[in-house]
């Protein structure tokens, strides 16, 4: 059988170099020169890299049994961060946790938390209204805000929002270090008595507290909202009986916290960035929307421009740019021999850029949307049983908020910015999204 193609010799070491300064120019280049399967090295790992559809699809659907997130360095190192949660657990314990949060997730349940979601962007509207002309604002960092207050809300019901940064200073340190030890030749967990070491550990330690308040008053109290956390909270082992622990649901509520606020912040970032560069696009958009709206669940269906758009900008800009899998035994991609626990990753920001399956890759066209596209060419929530659990929520989210912001504002960049990519855990724009706004109604 063919071996995998990729870098050797020389060129290892400075693959490695370039990976840490640019992670994603890195990978499309090492596609553009081996072609759609390559092997190489991270740090002390070797990695193989999937960037053909077929291959996405048997890693993440047809063949997932064989693909999981036990034994991988870098689920482990993020456990450091994100706890024993939904995003790192794995086996029978995932299992569980999954099937008690899936609930939370339901079609109908999401329907009903939209009135939030657009009442907490009208919210943040009225603020904006507030700044004087000419403003400069960071629209990254608003719809972190955003997000996170809505999160925090629709599942726990609670306003994050006095405590957002705490919570969000807390969350930068550990995503900031956990992509630094992601990048370092020899990662090592944040156990040591160094300054950067305790830092980190204070900030998981902070986040704890806060989270163990809201579970420890959440089991104190009698009239108990119907949300997740209440779900997770009164959920019971059918065999043995038992509860999750406090320590458990802590954890829970981080992952959930974490994964359910920084991707779609991103997400809509990245739309406003892309709908400012491309006018037109936005023009049709507003056409779509209408002025001053308070959209409801049920009027997205008439509104199928604001989907493909985000669907547009999640192809270029993909939140969670690379995620990846330990295989269980030994197995063959595209005739290409696959050993037992042999790290295999799909980087979304690569293959959504694949110019074999996307034509005029670089370019910003929603209506690509209308055609079919080959399974595990689109992957931006992966796929399979470890997809994205907020994926319908994630999607019903970034649309309302797009609506309801494109009914009556316009987000500019402000003239002269150049905007690049910040491969943290998720994809961000680096140094934040300076825009100034346009209000089409006085
Ligand atoms: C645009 C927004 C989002 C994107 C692009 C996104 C993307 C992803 C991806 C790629 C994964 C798989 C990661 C892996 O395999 O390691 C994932 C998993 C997950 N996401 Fe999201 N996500 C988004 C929004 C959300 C929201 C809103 C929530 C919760 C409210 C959420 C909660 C989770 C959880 C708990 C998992 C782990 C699921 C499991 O393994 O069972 N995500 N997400």
């Amino acid at each position: 059988m063919k071996s995998i193609p990729g870098p050797r010799g020389l060129e290892v070491l400075k693959t490695i170099f370039r990976f840490q300064r640019d992670p994603l120019t890195t990978l499309s280049d090492l596609t553009n020169r081996y072609g759609d399967i390559v092997r190489y090295r991270y740090g002390p790992f070797s990695v193989v890299l999937l960037n053909h559809p077929e291959a996405v699809q048997r890693m993440l659907q047809d063949n997932h049994p064989n693909y999981g997130k036990k034994n991988s360095p870098f689920y482990k190192m993020m456990r450091h961060f994100l706890g024993d949660g939904l995003v790192t657990s794995d086996g029978d314990f995932w299992r569980r946790q999954r099937r008690l949060a899936q609930p939370a997730f339901g079609r109908k349940r999401l329907e009903g938390l939209a009135p939030l979601m657009v009442q907490c962007t009208q919210d943040m509207l009225d603020q904006w209204r507030r700044l004087p002309p000419g403003h400069v604002l960071d629209a990254a960092q608003e719809m972190m805000k955003l997000t996170l207050r809505i999160v925090g809300l629709a599942l726990f019901s609670l306003d994050v929002s006095a405590e957002t940064r705490a919570v969000a200073h807390c969350l930068e340190v550990l995503q900031g270090q956990m992509t630094r030890r992601f990048q370092s030749l020899m990662p090592l967990p944040p156990v040591l008595p160094t300054p950067r070491d305790r830092l980190f550990r204070e900030s998981r330690r902070k986040l704890e507290e806060i989270a163990m308040r809201i579970v420890r008053e959440r089991r104190a109290q009698s009239n108990r909202p119907d949300d997740l956390l209440t779900a997770l909270l009164e959920a019971r082992d059918p065999e043995t009986g038992e509860g999750m622990s406090d320590h458990q649901l802590c954890d829970e509520l981080i992952t959930f916290l974490l994964a359910g606020h920084e991707t779609t912040a991103n997400a809509l970032a990245w739309t406003f960035y892309l709908l400012s560069l491309n006018p037109d696009q936005r023009r049709r958009l507003e056409a779509e929307v209408g002025l001053n709206q308070t959209p409801r669940a049920e009027d997205l269906s008439r509104l199928p421009l604001s989907e493909r758009v985000v669907l547009e900008s999640m192809r270029l800009y993909p939140p969670v740019w690379v995620y990846g899998r330990m295989s269980y035994a030994a197995d063959e991609f595209m005739g290409y021999p696959i050993q037992k626990n042999q790290i295999v990753t799909v980087a979304p920001y690569v293959l959504h850029r694949n110019p074999t399956i996307w034509p005029n890759p670089e370019g910003f066209d929603p209506d690509r949307f209308l055609l079919d596209r080959p399974k595990g060419s689109y992957v931006p929530f992966a796929h399979g049983p470890r997809q994205c659990i907020g994926n319908h929520f994630a999607m019903m989210e970034a649309r309302l908020l797009l609506v309801t912001v494109a009914s009556q504002v316009r987000l500019n960049l402000q003239a002269g910015t150049r905007v690049g990519t910040e491969a943290l855990v998720t994809l961000r724009p680096r140094g934040g999204l300076p825009m100034t706004l346009e209000w089409l109604l006085n």
